[in-house]
């Protein structure tokens, strides 16, 4: 089998968790400080040596169509004010070739990548979660992709995240280990809580094979009545190895309130060009007793 050349973002979720400002707005537009989510994700795939990537989108979700685009007056406007920067902020995000298609009801994650399956065809493929960022040194796509170029499987991201926190992710079981690599027994979604195998969860990055989509074309639904892509993917490793690879980096999840908060804060103090203000406000804040009750 090939390169890994090809993309899924999936970006079609209700962001139920967000409303009401997600009534009218894709989740994944959420600005972190000046730039939505969705392109920070983007920018990891093309960083990553991804050719083609094709975004999944649904009702509502227009605007991140718009955010790709040229804007012809904007960008005329910011000539003729001579603001450069800007300019070439905004022309970053358009120079990006992107496919999209439309999911049209949010049945699940493996139900939105199973509706990119014509795009992909018969290779292996990449799906980035779009609202999930992941800050590291090597892009953790590429760090995924030269695991898969190792080993010709599927492998899917995962990290450690605390035993109360197990129930909100997929888990692995994990069987054999080789340094951040493992041989998986089983994927389980969203086990309940204390019944986890272990806590390595799923992370949103995934390499996965094209025989994927001989499991999401069933339709099976799982957890939440949702057609999950972790459980296509424990269907797959029943017929071929998946493995499962603990990248290095850091792992933000913005599809959640606290997630989103903290991500933009963390953000924020390491913006060179806000960074120092965002500090002194935040201890201004936190000293005011007005603001910070006991
Ligand atoms: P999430 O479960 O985090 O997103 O899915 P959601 O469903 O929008 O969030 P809530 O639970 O309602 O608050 C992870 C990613 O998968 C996409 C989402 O857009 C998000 O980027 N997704 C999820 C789809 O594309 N289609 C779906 O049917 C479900």
């Amino acid at each position: 089998m090939g390169k890994v050349r090809k993309a899924i973002i999936p970006a079609a979720g209700m962001g139920t968790r967000f409303l009401p400002a997600t009534k009218a707005m894709p989740k994944e537009m959420l600005p972190i400080v000046d730039r939505p989510t969705i392109e920070y994700v983007v920018q990891e795939a093309i960083e990553s040596g991804i050719e083609d990537i094709i975004i999944v989108t649904g009702k509502g979700k227009r605007a991140i169509e718009d955010h790709f685009d040229n804007n012809f007056e904007l960008e005329n406007n910011l000539m003729k004010k001579e603001k450069y920067d800007l300019l070439e902020k905004i022309n970053k995000s358009a120079n990006v070739e992107i496919h999209y298609i439309r999911q049209k009801e949010a049945k699940g994650l493996g139900h939105a990548v199973w509706c990119a399956r014509k795009f992909i065809g018969n290779e292996p493929f990449a799906v980035l979660l779009g609202d999930d960022i992941v800050q590291a040194e090597k892009p953790c796509l590429k760090q995924l992709i030269e695991q898969y170029e190792e080993t010709r499987s599927s492998i899917i991201g995962v990290q450690r995240v605390a035993d109360e926190d197990t129930h909100r992710y997929g888990i692995i079981d994990p069987k054999t280990t080789q340094g951040q690599r493992y041989q998986v027994s089983n994927f389980v979604e969203k086990p309940e809580q204390g019944t986890a195998p272990s806590n390595l969860a799923i992370m949103g990055r995934y390499i996965l094979t094209p025989e994927i989509f001989d499991f999401l074309g069933k339709q099976e639904t799982g957890t939440g009545g949702e057609i999950q892509l972790t459980d296509a993917i424990q269907k797959l490793n029943e017929h071929q190895t998946v493995f499962a690879y603990d990248f290095d980096g850091k792992r933000y999840d913005v599809g959640e309130k606290l997630g989103f908060i903290r991500t933009t804060i963390e953000f924020a103090l390491n913006n060179e060009e806000i960074g120092e203000d965002v500090r002194k406000i935040l201890k201004e804040l936190v000293l005011d007793k007005e603001v910070v009750k006991e």
